[in-house]
């Protein structure tokens, strides 16, 4: 499974990086919101960083429009890869951004007939967001198993980004069920990889070190 980093906090992502195991970053317009500097710099400054896919939304709301956007923000760097919303208008766009080599990722999926129309339009990667639907009391993770079924029933190339990630279970079931890439939030990346056993055993380590005679 590919982690991307759900994140558009250059520290964050420079750090999570320095771990080696980022495969791409996913942004939105409330992530960038928080950095309180312009989008585009922003961006550039990710895509500097990162040479797995980069995310950067649409905000659009007709094909037209969203497609004109998509083409300006794949100018930023190859990696881009333009998030269009699950509306009609956004399959619209994605039809022909697809048809123009610019690959989409079709953001705010919270079902199964959205996720079967995202791929019969050839987006290169659908986001569902589980946390959202566990907090409407939906399992989000049944949406994922249920998704990767119906995909691979048919074949279809579109990747499954687990989106809206809220804790170490997610990532895990993820895992599981075997989806594509799952977008991680820096904090819950910092969750995954620890344990209150890990640190109890290099204090225990540490303090016995000590205990050894010097020569
Ligand atoms: O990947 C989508 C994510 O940024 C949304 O997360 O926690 O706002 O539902 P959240």
């Amino acid at each position: 499974m590919k982690i991307f980093i759900d994140s558009a906090n250059i520290d964050e992502i420079k750090e999570a990086n320095a771990l080696g195991i980022i495969d791409g970053v996913t942004t939105n317009p409330s992530l960038i919101a928080k950095e309180k500097r312009a989008a585009l710099a922003v961006l550039k400054e990710i895509c500097s960083l990162v040479h797995g896919p980069v995310s950067a939304e649409a905000i659009n709301l007709d094909a037209s429009g969203m497609i004109e956007e998509a083409r300006q923000l794949s100018k930023i760097a190859p990696n881009i890869v333009v998030k269009i919303p699950l509306i009609q208008e956004g399959i619209k766009a994605v039809r022909v951004l697809s048809g123009e080599g610019i690959k989409t990722n079709v953001t705010l999926c919270f079902s199964l007939p959205q996720a079967l129309i995202v791929a019969k339009a050839q987006a290169e990667y659908v986001s569902p967001f589980v946390g959202r639907l566990d907090d409407v009391s939906h399992n989000g993770m049944d949406l994922i198993r249920d998704i990767k079924q119906v995909y691979s029933n048919y074949h279809f190339k579109t990747q499954v980004i687990v989106a809206s990630v809220r804790n170490p279970l997610h990532v895990v079931e993820a895992a599981k069920i075997g989806a594509d890439i799952a977008t991680i939030p820096f904090s819950v990346i910092e969750q995954l990889l620890k344990h209150p056993l890990t640190d109890i055993g290099v204090e225990r380590f540490i303090q016995d070190y000590k205990k050894i005679p010097k020569a």
